[in-house]
C-alpha cells in the first residue's frame, strides 16, 4: 500500500525521536512491501525561528494532504519569554483545532520487563491495561474570554470552560466504541459536584450509554480518579474525560509504566488525517545528547499503522520488536535504573530495527 506521512519533528528531542520512528516505518515498508513517503514540516520553536509563526500555513497544508501525521515534540527555554501567541505550544493547540483532532487516546499498559522503572509497587502496576480518552479541542484550553482584566478596580483574570453538548457526545461515544472492543467498561471522569459543565457531561454520558447496553458506565469525580489511578489502576478499562482533566490524569498515569519515554498517543480527527506523537515534551535537559528514549515515538508509529492504515500485523510486528528489545535487557537512560548500562537513542533505534527485520 502507498501512504504519505507528514513528519513534524519540532524541537529538542522531538527531532531525535521522530527520526527514529521514521527509520522504523521505513523498515516496516521494507518487510511488508509497502510504499511510505515522508514529507517534513515545521512546528513549534523551529517554525518560529524559520517563519515567525509556531504553525505556518504550509505545515497545515502538508498535514491536510497526508494520510497521517507523526509529531515529535515542541518547546524549550529559548522561546519561554515569547508572548503567548508566539510560543511553541500555540502550534500544538492550533494544529489540534485546525485539523479537528478532537480525541486524544493514550494507552497505558504494563511492560513486564520494566517493572523496576516505576516508583510504584509491582503488585499495583502488574497487568495494568487501560486507555485514557481525552477531549482535545474544547474546554478551558480554548474557551473565550481568556484574558487579564480589571475587576472592581483590581487586577483579575478569566479563563473560560466552554463546551457544546455535541462536542461532549462525540468523544463519549468514541470511548464507548473503544470499550466495546475491550473490557466493556467506561469510567467517565468529571467534577459534577461543583461544575455545571460536568453535570451536562454526566447527563450526556448517561444518554450515550443507553445505546451500548453491554458496556458498563461508571462516573468518578476527578479528585477521586487521581487517587484511584495510583491506588488501584487495574479497575480501569476506558477512562473518558474533558481536556484539562485528561491532560493531568494522563501524565499521572504515565508513572504506572515507568517512564514518559514509553508512552504513545493518537489524536483522532473528525474528518481528516490523525496525528501520532509521544506524550513527552522536548526534554531540553537531555536534548542533543543522543540519550532520549525513542520507544514512545516508535510505539506511536505502530499506533498509526493500526488506526490510520488498518495495518494490524505491521503494528503488532513493531510492538513485538519493542518488547523483544526490552526483554533482551536493552535500556535507554530513563529506564536503565542504577546498575544497567544504557544505550544511546541511535543504538536503541538500531536494536528495534534489527528485531523488526529479523522477526519471522
Ligand atoms: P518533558 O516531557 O519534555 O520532560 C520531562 C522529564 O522527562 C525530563 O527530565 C526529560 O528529560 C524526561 N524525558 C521526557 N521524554 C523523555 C524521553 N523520551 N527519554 C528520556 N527522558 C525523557 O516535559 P517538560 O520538561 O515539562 O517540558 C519541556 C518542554 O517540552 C517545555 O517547553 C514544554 O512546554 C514542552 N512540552 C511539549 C509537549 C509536546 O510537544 N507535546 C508536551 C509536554 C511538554
Ligand atoms: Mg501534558
Amino acid at each position: 500500500m502507498k501512504r504519505k506521512i507528514a513528519v513534524l519533528p519540532g524541537d529538542g528531542i522531538g527531532k531525535e525521536v521522530a527520526g527514529g520512528a521514521v527509520e522504523i516505518l521505513e523498515a516496516v515498508a521494507e518487510r511488508f512491501e509497502h510504499e511510505f513517503t515522508f514529507e517534513y514540516g515545521q512546528i513549534g520553536g523551529a517554525a518560529i525561528d524559520a517563519t515567525g509563526q509556531p504553525l505556518p500555513d504550509e505545515t497545515i497544508e502538508l498535514c491536510k494532504s497526508s494520510d497521517a501525521i507523526l509529531l515529535g515534540a515542541v518547546g524549550g527555554p529559548k522561546w519561554d519569554s515569547q508572548p503567548t501567541h508566539l510560543r511553541p505550544e500555540r502550534g500544538l493547540l492550533k494544529i489540534r483545532k485546525d485539523l479537528n483532532l478532537y480525541a486524544n487516546l493514550r494507552p497505558i499498559s504494563y511492560f513486564s520487563s520494566l517493572s523496576e522503572a516505576s516508583p510504584l509497587k509491582q503488585e499495583i502496576i502488574e497487568d495494568v491495561d487501560f486507555i485514557i480518552v481525552r477531549e482535545l479541542t474544547g474546554g478551558l484550553y480554548f474557551g473565550k474570554p481568556s484574558e487579564r482584566t480589571i475587576f472592581e478596580g483590581k487586577e483579575a483574570v478569566v479563563d473560560t470552560l466552554f463546551y457544546q453538548k455535541e462536542e461532549m457526545r462525540r468523544i463519549i461515544e468514541l470511548s464507548f466504541e473503544i470499550a466495546s472492543q475491550r473490557q466493556k467498561k467506561v469510567t467517565s471522569v468529571d467534577k459534577a459536584n461543583v461544575l455545571e459543565s460536568s453535570r451536562l457531561w454526566r447527563e450526556t454520558a448517561e444518554e450515550v450509554a443507553k445505546n451500548y447496553p453491554d458496556v458498563t458506565l461508571e462516573h468518578m469525580l476527578v479528585d477521586n480518579a487521581a487517587m484511584q489511578l495510583i491506588r488501584n489502576p487495574r479497575q480501569f478499562d476506558v477512562v473518558v474525560t474533558e481536556n484539562m482533566f485528561g491532560d493531568i490524569l494522563s501524565d499521572e498515569a504515565s508513572v504506572l509504566t515507568g517512564s514518559l519515554g514509553m508512552l504513545s498517543s493518537a489524536s483522532i480527527s473528525v474528518d481528516g488525517p490523525s496525528l501520532f506523537e509521544p506524550i513527552h515534551g522536548s526534554a531540553p535537559d537531555i536534548a542533543g545528547k543522543n540519550v532520549a528514549n525513542p520507544l514512545a515515538t516508535i510505539l506511536s508509529a505502530a499506533y498509526m499503522l493500526r488506526l490510520s492504515f488498518g495495518m494490524e500485523k505491521e503494528a503488532e510486528a513493531v510492538e513485538k520488536a519493542v518488547h523483544s528489545v526490552l526483554d533482551s535487557g536493552f535500556r535507554t537512560i530513563d529506564i536503565a535504573g542504577n546498575n544497567t548500562e544504557s544505550l544511546s537513542t541511535e543504538e536503541m533505534i538500531a536494536e528495534v530495527k534489527a528485531a523488526l527485520l529479523n522477526e519471522v
